[in-house]
């Protein structure tokens, strides 16, 4: 393979005309403000080599590619406790959707949909004021990334509070079937600071890294979660983590990936590398549409898919 920054060089410019495509998530206010023509790729491969361009370093709110920190926590703190109260399987319904949670018992069908997520942050809750619940994920968080910088931007979190009517539908759906331990606004309050953690493409990608090196972050030493549950956490992102687009990015990409509503993504490339994009404009399904191609792109000339 040739050198993997004139790779990712190549990516950037080759998607310079494109920047701008797809609409911005608007439905959280804070974030109808960013410029649609942002883009930025970060590159860590396992021995902590790093490749980037474009807007790298700028940080943007990752929403729910937070999604799979949370689900990390929470195995670590109840093992496989937590598939008791959400399940394993894309659910092919977009990714706010209520539809299945009345015919499955308030059961989301797994934990990277909103539902799915929210049952998630109640499991982080058990025994935490959640304040502290907050503080655990960022510090998780900034461990995984090594770097102590990393925070939550009140003003979206705030901003999706106030605006997030879906959510707070879903969350109250499910403590009417007996499937949330806390009161629902502890619940959401977790869940809406999570979504609002603000990264740049190289922070996540050093986050995404125990994921693509079976468990263990390279650039630290630290042993994060199992070979087994690395392999299950992929397992997940790849059948799971673009929602109803879920196939056809496994089908483009072959990666398994996260999606935010912010525009980023975070691909891992199990034994090889973790990779973390950014492009506001969204596809219909709520997952980044440059983005998407970026890493299109990048699996294509790296040949990294799993496939
Ligand atoms: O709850 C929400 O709608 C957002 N905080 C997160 C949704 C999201 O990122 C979907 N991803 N593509």
């Amino acid at each position: 393979m040739e050198n993997l920054q004139s790779i990712v060089d190549e990516i950037h410019h080759a998607l310079l005309p494109r920047l701008g495509e797809g609409k911005v998530a608007d439905y959280i206010p804070q974030l109808a403000h960013i410029d649609p023509k942002k883009f930025g790729i970060a590159v860590t491969d396992v021995d902590g080599v790093v490749a980037k361009a474009g807007d790298c370093d700028e940080p943007f709110s990752i929403q729910s590619i937070s999604k799979v920190f949370t689900l990390t926590l929470a195995l670590g703190k109840h093992g496989e406790n937590v598939w008791k109260r959400v399940g394993r399987e894309p659910s092919g319904s977009a990714f706010n959707s209520i539809v299945q949670l009345e015919h499955e018992e308030g059961k989301p069908r797994n934990p990277f949909i909103n539902a799915g997520a929210i049952a998630v942050s109640d499991l982080i809750l058990a025994g935490h004021t959640p304040r502290e619940a907050i503080g655990e994920i960022v510090r998780f968080v900034q461990y995984l990334a090594d770097d102590d910088g990393i925070a939550i931007d009140p003003a979206v979190a705030k901003s999706e509070a106030a605006t997030g009517y879906r959510n707070i539908a879903l969350a109250n759906f499910m403590r009417g079937f007996g499937k949330l331990d806390h009161p629902v606004d502890h619940v959401l309050g977790v869940y809406f600071h999570h979504c609002a953690l603000a990264m740049t493409c190289t922070q996540l990608a050093h986050s995404g890294l125990f994921l693509a090196a079976a468990g263990r972050n390279p650039l630290t030493g630290h042993t994060v979660v199992s070979r087994q549950r690395a392999r299950r956490i992929n397992a997940l992102m790849l059948t799971c983590g673009h929602y109803d687009g879920s196939g056809d990015f496994a089908y483009r990409v072959g990666l398994p990936g996260k999606s935010g509503v912010g525009g980023g993504i975070l691909a891992v490339a199990p034994g090889k590398a973790s990779i973390a994009v950014w492009s506001p404009g969204l596809n219909h399904n709520g997952n980044s549409l440059v983005g998407s191609l970026a890493l299109e792109m990048l699996a294509h000339r790296t040949g990294w898919s799993v496939f």
